[in-house]
């Protein structure tokens, strides 16, 4: 078995003060990583890097909103000036602002948009600057969601962003492939305070906050779990092990690791000459119309009780 190693690479993790960015910070910490801690909450943000020095890593807090220019270069600049370099970047923060369609505000719109799109352009774009310099390759780590693969009611801003994120990742693994940087995105599924308010899971999580395994039918059915059950993806991803890996969407949680397919055509057909309104409604049923796709993530399947 290959043994992961990122001794002397250094890393910037954005939203790492609580949740997943937390577990995916201390991964690449324990694995030899030097991390640059990000957060808009100082508090978390200083107490993650405290976390991690004290289980023998190392790390800096840099408090900052990610989503400009700005703090993209202030993340890339504070590991060059903490660490010499920079060799992974994971864009991890986030926030929700949910509401149908017809409910959503230009402001829940646009601060979804600006934290998770925005923020993972400007940082990548800061950080493949930085990369190519150093000339030695390095590892994109993009965090995309189950809503932006499949849509989700009730998530414009954040299905629309998340599949951004996801186009991101196969059209810079294109971009920077001769520079020897991949480019994934990853699908975490995780219970966090972004997902502990899903009625559905609340009990579970509870009880799991208790001292309790979470049951198998979620570890595995759902491959729901912890924050620290998805964090292995990264440091994995960041690593030798991982060089060929690029341009790929990956799901991660409890006890399941899932490869994703990309958007593609799967049923054509053909008229001489091209289509009319009229051929089109004749030939659909029979044809591509056959094959109409699902929408939506699946609803959790709980255990006959
Ligand atoms: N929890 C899940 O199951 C799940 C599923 C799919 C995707 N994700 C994604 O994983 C990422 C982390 O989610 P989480 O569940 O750990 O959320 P979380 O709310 O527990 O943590 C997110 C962190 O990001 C920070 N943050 C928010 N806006 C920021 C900004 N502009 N700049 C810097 N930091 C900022 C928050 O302060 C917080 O500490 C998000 O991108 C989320 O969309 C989570």
């Amino acid at each position: 078995m290959p043994s992961i190693d990122l001794t002397g690479k250094a890393a910037v993790v954005t939203g790492s003060g609580r949740g997943l960015g937390l577990a995916y910070a201390h991964a690449l910490a324990a694995h030899g990583a030097s991390v640059v801690v990000n957060d808009v909450d100082e508090a978390v943000a200083e107490a993650a890097v405290k976390s991690i020095t004290e289980a023998g890593g190392t790390a800096v807090a840099e408090v900052v909103p990610v989503g400009t220019t700005e703090a993209a270069e202030r993340l890339v600049n504070r590991a060059v000036e903490e660490f010499g370099r920079l060799d992974i970047l994971v864009t991890n923060a986030g926030i929700l602002r949910d509401k149908v369609l017809w409910k959503m505000t230009d402001e829940d719109f646009d601060a979804v948009i600006t934290t998770h799109l925005k923020g993972t352009f400007t940082c990548a774009r800061a950080a493949a600057v930085r990369m190519r310099e150093q000339g030695e390759g390095g590892s994109l780590i993009l965090v995309g969601s189950p809503a932006g693969q499949r849509g989700n009611f009730g998530q414009t801003n954040y299905a629309a962003a998340k599949a951004g994120i996801a186009a991101f990742a196969r059209t810079w693994s294109m971009e920077l492939g001769r520079a020897n940087i991949t480019v994934n995105a990853i699908v975490p599924v995780a219970a966090t305070a972004m997902t502990e308010t899903i009625p559905a899971f609340a009990p579970y999580i509870e009880a799991m906050k208790n001292g309790e395994p979470l049951p198998d039918f979620l570890r595995k059915g759902e491959g729901f779990g912890t924050p620290e059950d998805c964090a292995a993806l990264v440091p994995f991803l960041a690593s030798e092990a991982a060089r060929g890996i690029t341009g790929q969407a990956i799901g991660i949680g409890g006890d399941k690791v899932a490869l994703w397919s990309h958007p593609q055509e799967i049923a054509a057909a053909y008229a001489d000459g091209g289509w009319t309104p009229d051929t089109l409604a004749h030939v659909w049923p029979t044809s591509v119309g056959a094959e109409l796709q699902s929408v939506g993530i699946p609803a959790p399947k709980f255990p006959e009780a």
